[in-house]
């Protein structure tokens, strides 16, 4: 196991040929958090990391905060703005930067919306009923009911991917069928009224890299994630409780020794060093030594991201001004999108 997985693309049924397997700077990038709760150490290493990275090479990055999407498994999206601007918060802790990223709301944007009306007319019920990830979310909701926008939001998040005609969509492979969705919609809508948008390349993130303290995926609803605005003593706290098991000599194999190899693992991606290299540096000093140096390695990573965050949360009417202009950036492009489509189905303005 490598400590930097490669991103994969799927093949991608667009006519141009084979996807490249790495973004290029002509990439328009979209992706997106739900806003349910603070981003922890999987997401940075997984995704955001990487995200700040392709960036940084000046590839064009718009971040959507799907609000509308968090109503899909509950009544009322409790502390709402308050997680988007936690996840705002977040991403700035990171390295996004504002004057390079779009980062908006998607509720903020009425041409995205409008957008939907199209696109529903594209696909049968059939097709939404068939959506394997919609069918595991309603499975473990606890909803007595499923709404209609349970059962739409897949083509809403093409319209979140449409309207700024995305070229790559790096996900998690549960986001896989949505993506299918957007490039049949893409397809038909081409087909029916004309060339308006392009086909998204799906940039699959490989399995996730962290597991939680407990062994199992670390996700933000179990109590296992070591989220990035965690304390240096929440931090000790949470790694200090971290499973292992009873064998002194430290080594790296996720396959036979998956909890101490996790922490292994996030001791090197903090230090970039190779796991091995890490594990050996701390021999036969067993569970406490390896959680020490864990604990030393993720502060001290994490110190000035936190630092990032801490300003910043001091002026939160900074971190509003940054979703307003996200969200104008956001408007503009979606009525320019929203025009081409006017134009193509024979509509007013
Ligand atoms: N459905 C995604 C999730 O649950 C969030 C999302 C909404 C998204 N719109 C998107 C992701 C567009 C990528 C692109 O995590």
């Amino acid at each position: 196991m490598t400590t930097t997985p490669r991103p994969t693309t799927t093949p991608g049924p667009t006519p141009t040929g084979t996807a490249p397997a790495v973004p290029a700077t002509a990439d328009r990038i979209l992706t997106g958090d739900r806003p349910t709760g603070p981003l922890h150490l999987g997401h940075y290493f997984g995704t955001l990391r990487n995200r700040v990275r392709l960036q940084n090479e000046g590839v064009d990055l718009f971040l959507v905060i799907p609000d509308y999407q968090v109503l899909t498994d509950r009544d009322v999206a409790e502390r709402l703005s308050e997680h988007v601007e936690g996840l705002v918060l977040d991403y700035l802790a990171a390295g996004v930067d504002p004057a390079r990223a779009t980062v908006f709301t998607h509720s903020s944007v009425p041409a995205l919306n409008q957008l939907l009306l199209p696109f529903l007319s594209l696909v049968s019920v059939a097709e939404l009923g068939r959506n394997p990830t919609v069918k595991d979310e309603i499975a473990h909701s606890r909803q007595a009911a499923v709404s209609g926008l349970m059962y739409t939001y897949p083509a809403h998040q093409a319209a979140d991917i449409l309207f700024c005609k995305a070229t790559l969509v790096p996900v998690g492979r549960d986001q896989e069928p949505h993506l299918e969705l957007t490039r049949t919609i893409a397809r038909r809508f081409n087909e029916r009224y004309g060339p308006v948008f392009p086909e998204p390349r799906t940039l699959l993130s490989e399995a996730p890299l962290l597991l939680g303290t407990d062994g199992t995926k670390m996700s933000k609803s179990r109590a296992n994630s070591i989220a990035l605005k965690a304390s240096p003593d929440e931090t000790a706290r949470l790694i200090r409780g971290a499973k292992t098991d009873a064998t002194r000599l430290i080594s790296y194999e996720p396959e036979l020794r998956p909890e101490v190899s996790n922490l292994v693992l996030l001791a090197a991606l903090c230090q970039g060093r190779d796991p091995h290299e890490v594990a050996a540096g701390i021999g036969d000093g067993g569970a406490s030594a390896l959680k020490a140096a864990v604990t030393e390695a993720v502060n001290t990573h994490l110190a000035p991201l936190r630092a990032r965050r801490a300003a910043y949360a001091q002026d939160l009417g900074y971190v509003r001004q940054l979703i307003r202009e996200g969200n104008a950036r956001a408007n503009a492009v979606a009525e320019a999108t929203l025009d081409e489509v006017r134009e193509a189905m024979g509509t007013f303005r």
